[in-house]
């Protein structure tokens, strides 16, 4: 735990501490002492420090309006649209840049937000574009009773435990992320079904990757389905991108995130990929994500 506390809080008696807890050996932190809706300079700057530390933070019992979450997620840099998603509805009406995660049935029949209620599998946020989102914040408004919880997989830790032959057999290549579904399985509106990865909607990003800010190395994965790594024969892709998934989901890079209203959970796309387990249909869950926006492509390291 470290604490930093402003000059300025002692002569007015306001103190800007904050904490920073650890999460997990791999990844994240819990940041306690803030109120995102009124931080400060100073507060802003430690957060930032941590944030470039831990790839993942979490802030509890926050109380964000849209124009506040969104306030905050600027601090980041400029927001991304959101994905579109499987029913075409992709954000809050007046705010094009939150995006609505959510099972809730709305008023005309369909669910209000995207990703349902199943399993939401291990991947990184809109990695199918050639500039995707260097962070998301996903904040809670509504939970399920059980289930939901969000699962953040290190990557800087799983690059550096990479075992020789592996870390020779992906260096210099690519793969390629698919666009064609999100992370619950849905077809992505106006696109045609494909389970070929070589031919399927994507972009092809380098697997070893830096993290600009940390220069840091991180593998780079995006999603399994559809993946396929340029170069191969299709069955030797497979072969190696099962190897990999195997080697970075492993559970000492991992934690589970159990939700509580008010929960803010952000991620640095580069650095994390993320899952969600499934919950009870009945129940209602209901979040509010921003992207920040990608400030250079993924870079290559190695
Ligand atoms: C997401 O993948 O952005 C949403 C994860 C979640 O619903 O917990």
């Amino acid at each position: 735990m470290t604490a930093i506390q402003s000059n300025a809080a002692k002569s007015r008696s306001v103190t800007h501490a904050i904490e920073v807890h650890r999460l997990s050996a791999a990844v994240g932190a819990e940041i306690r002492g803030v109120d995102l809706a009124r931080i400060d300079e100073a507060q802003f700057a430690a957060v930032e420090s941590a944030w470039i530390s831990h790839s993942a933070l979490l802030f509890r019992g926050q109380h964000l309006d849209h124009d506040a979450l969104l306030a905050f997620s600027r601090r980041f840099g400029e927001l991304d649209p959101p994905p579109v998603n499987e029913n075409g509805k992709k954000f809050v009406e007046g705010y094009p840049e939150i995006y609505v995660v959510s099972n809730v049935i709305g008023a005309d029949g369909t669910p209000i937000g995207s990703l349902g209620a199943g399993e939401a599998v291990w991947h990184t946020d809109m990695s199918y574009l050639p500039e995707p989102p260097d962070a998301s914040l996903l904040y809670a408004v509504e939970i399920p009773p059980a289930g939901g919880d969000t699962w953040l997989c290190g990557m800087i830790a799983a690059c550096a435990s990479l075992p020789p032959a592996l870390l020779a057999a992906v260096a210099g290549r690519s793969i390629k992320h698919d666009g064609t579904y999100n992370s619950g399985g849905y077809l992505r509106a106006g696109l045609a079904d494909s389970d070929d990865p070589v031919h399927s909607v994507g972009t092809p990003h380098p697997i070893i990757c830096i993290h600009p800010p940390s220069g840091k190395h991180t593998l780079y994965l995006g999603r399994r389905r559809n993946a396929y790594i340029a170069g191969l024969r299709r069955d030797e892709s497979e072969a190696l991108l099962d190897e990999l998934w195997a080697h970075a989901a492993r559970p000492e890079h991992a934690f589970a995130h159990r939700w509580r209203v008010g929960d803010v959970l952000m991620w640095d796309n580069r650095t994390t990929l993320h899952r969600r387990d499934p919950f009870d249909a009945t129940a209602r869950r209901l979040m509010y994500r921003t992207q920040i926006k990608g400030k250079t492509k993924p870079q290559r390291a190695l």
